[in-house]
């Protein structure tokens, strides 16, 4: 198979990782790629949201099968514009992808459909009254959500009333998230532990891999800013069989038929983000898209062929009623630039990689913002590497070890990492 990834992430370096270990692999392409991603197929300078010129360059190369990586692609209805010419792709449609790119619309969508999930209320521009009774009768903290894609920054717990109508009306200005906010999620707080669920579905069938747990926080002890995320491992001791089980049944089945049902069947790969709480597993958010640092734990512990598992996905032809895993953890620590979620600086020279001597420590360096210069690998990102290590059985202290250890190694200036990844697997 020819094969074209889209996306320049360490999702998408990790995804190549993985296709590298099938067997019908003939030619892989990234667009645009990274330094990581250059060492395992070809890099082609094409923005994955340039619909038209990957279309061309997947005619041109014959590909026969593409993988979105991020949302802007699909939200941007890439895989609609492949079927129509015929062209085999991974990921949802344009309409199936609103799990992500429209809060209100999952929202409403799970109440329809009785998916377990917080309370809410929908806002739009001109309900200021209602929004100001609502927040006035609401209990404390309370969550408010962008409706749109916010790059990850569209969600505020907020402590007070006044700290809720402050913003929420800024968001429905349009002042705080644009146009992403003007359309308004109020929505109860959930206490709990979270947890992420990949399920990879042709639309009716699916198969789950390793639950895995993100740290979204810049900080440790997940103090600071919300980030794409500072590192995950897999599987979460917190979501034992029989609550994936829960997960599988009460969720993710009836969020695949609901789709079906509604006419937007759902294909690709589900991200169901949520909150273990005391009444059970519930909702907190889709992603149409695997996540980023997840997928760097989670592809690893696949025991199974990623391109023919994608493949029969695209064609509708999921025969797998489980997907093998390998009896393992992983963790990922995730390096960034320091200033990082904010502004940073990029171009900065990355050094200590040659010391890590990936087969024999058990560990995979995977690329985020890097780019080649010459012989040297500089930065060019906010998340600059992920470095994760695999470990035996449910043995996480000794995976959180050989990550840090391997991180301890490289270095460029101006590197920041949390330095408590993983150690909620161990609680
Ligand atoms: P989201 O982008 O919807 O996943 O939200 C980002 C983060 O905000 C989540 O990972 C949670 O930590 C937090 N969050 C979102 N919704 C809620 C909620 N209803 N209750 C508590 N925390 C939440
Ligand atoms: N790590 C969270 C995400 O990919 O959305």
């Amino acid at each position: 198979m020819n094969i074209l990834v889209i996306g320049n992430g360490g999702r998408e370096h990790a995804i190549c990782w993985k296709l590298k270990h099938s067997k019908d692999i003939t030619n892989l392409f990234i667009a645009p790629g990274n330094a990581g991603t250059a060492s395992l197929g070809r890099n082609v300078a094409i923005k994955p949201t340039d619909i038209p010129a990957l279309l061309a360059f997947a005619r041109k190369e014959s590909i026969d099968l593409t993988i979105v990586g991020p949302e802007a692609p699909l939200a941007e209805g890439i895989v609609d514009t492949f079927r129509a010419e015929g062209l085999r792709i991974f990921g949802p449609t344009r309409s199936a992808a609103q799990l992500e790119t429209s809060k209100a619309f999952a929202k409403d969508f799970m109440k329809r459909h009785h998916i377990p999930t917080a309370s809410y209320e929908v806002f739009r521009a001109g309900e200021e009254e209602r929004l100001a009774q609502h927040l006035r009768a609401a209990s404390y903290p309370l969550v408010l959500k962008a409706d749109g894609l916010a790059g990850g920054k569209g969600v505020l717990i907020v402590e007070t009333e006044k700290e809720a109508l402050q913003n929420a009306t800024a968001m429905l200005r349009g002042d705080a998230f644009g146009e992403a906010g003007a359309t308004l999620v109020v929505e109860e707080f959930l206490r709990g532990i979270e947890a992420s669920v990949f399920a990879l579905t042709d639309g009716t069938r699916f198969v789950t891999l390793a639950p895995a747990q993100d740290h979204k926080r810049i900080l440790d002890n997940d103090l600071g800013k919300n980030t794409g995320g500072m590192g995950a491992f897999a599987p979460t001791p917190h979501m034992p069989t029989e609550i994936l089980a829960d997960v599988k049944i009460r969720i993710i089945k009836p969020v695949l038929d609901g789709m079906r049902a509604d006419g937007i069947p759902y294909t690709g790969v589900l991200y169901v983000g949520l909150m273990l709480t005391e009444d059970g597993p519930k909702v907190l958010e889709f992603n149409c898209r695997f996540g980023d640092p997840e997928t760097q734990v989670v592809l690893p512990l696949i025991d199974y062929d990623l391109a023919v598992l994608l493949r029969d996905i695209a064609d509708g032809t999921l025969q797998l009623s489980r997907l093998p895993l390998h009896d393992a953890n992983a963790v990922c620590v995730v390096i960034a630039s320091s200033g990082y979620p904010g502004s940073y600086d990029t171009g900065k020279v990355i050094s200590g990689l040659d010391s890590i001597d990936e087969e024999k420590e058990g560990v995979l360096v995977f690329h985020a913002g890097t780019r080649h210069d010459g012989d040297r690998i500089l930065t060019s990102g906010g998340r600059v590497l992920g470095v994760t290590a695999l470990g035996e059985d449910r043995d996480f202290a000794a995976s959180i070890r050989l990550a840090y250890n391997a991180v301890s190694r490289i270095r460029f200036d101006g590197a920041y990492y949390r330095t408590d990844i993983g150690r909620k697997a161990l609680d």
